[in-house]
């Protein structure tokens, strides 16, 4: 038996039986999704994120979400494969990182950023897309790269593999802001919070 256990906007969580796993469908342009439907969206896949990512032993999976939250919900920016997008900031991260700056950051060695994603796929349906991860490991250690790792851990666990110019081709595109391109603007956390 299914049963509907939210229909808030437009997106249903569809609870399965002992075989099939839950299911959370958006109705609709994905782009188009409001703050309660994002947020129906996010309480759909929030658990299961956090099971999928820490099936492995990636160090950041079971502890990220104790960081600060850089955005007050999820987004779609457009990169990242059009995915929703939650990105939060350790310790040593988030005081640089939440001010927002566009010239003269620097994430102290050490920071870290992770950050959730969620695909939409056929007929709305939303399945977990990778943790993406940055950890700002200085110049020595990473010459070609601005001193940042990247790194990722797929929905299973298991590290994504990728080559660093991959991810820093595009994000050195904001080399005044450490490499980093922040939440949409409309749903940045602000430092003072
Ligand atoms: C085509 C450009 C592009 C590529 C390639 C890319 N990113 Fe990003 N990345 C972005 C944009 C844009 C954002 C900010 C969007 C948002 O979070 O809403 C972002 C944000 C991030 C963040 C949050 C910190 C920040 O910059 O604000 C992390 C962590 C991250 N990316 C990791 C990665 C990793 C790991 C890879 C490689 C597997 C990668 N990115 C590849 C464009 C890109």
């Amino acid at each position: 038996m299914i049963r509907t256990i939210i229909a808030a906007s437009a997106v249903i969580c569809i609870a399965g039986t002992a075989h099939a796993a839950d299911t959370c469908v958006i109705k609709g342009d994905h782009w188009d999704l409001d703050d309660a439907g994002v947020a129906a969206l996010y309480n759909c896949m929030s658990a299961r994120m956090v099971t999928g990512y820490t099936k492995g032993d990636d160090p950041v999976a079971p502890v990220y979400r104790d960081w600060t939250q850089t955005a007050t919900r999820a987004a779609v920016a457009g990169a990242h494969g059009e995915r929703f997008l939650l990105t939060f900031a350790n310790d040593i991260a988030a005081p640089e990182y939440l001010k927002f700056a566009s010239e003269g950051v620097e994430i102290p060695v050490g920071g870290v950023l992770a950050k959730e994603s969620i695909k939409i796929g056929k007929e709305g349906k939303a399945r977990i897309g990778p943790l993406f991860i940055m950890t700002k490991v200085g110049l020595d250690d990473a010459p070609d790269t601005g001193g940042w790792l990247y790194s990722g851990v797929q929905p299973n666990g298991k590290p994504l593999k990728f080559k660093q110019a991959f991810c820093h081709d595009c994000h050195v595109g904001w080399e005044s802001q450490d490499a980093l391109a922040y939440p949409l603007e409309e749903v940045r956390v602000s430092a003072t919070q």
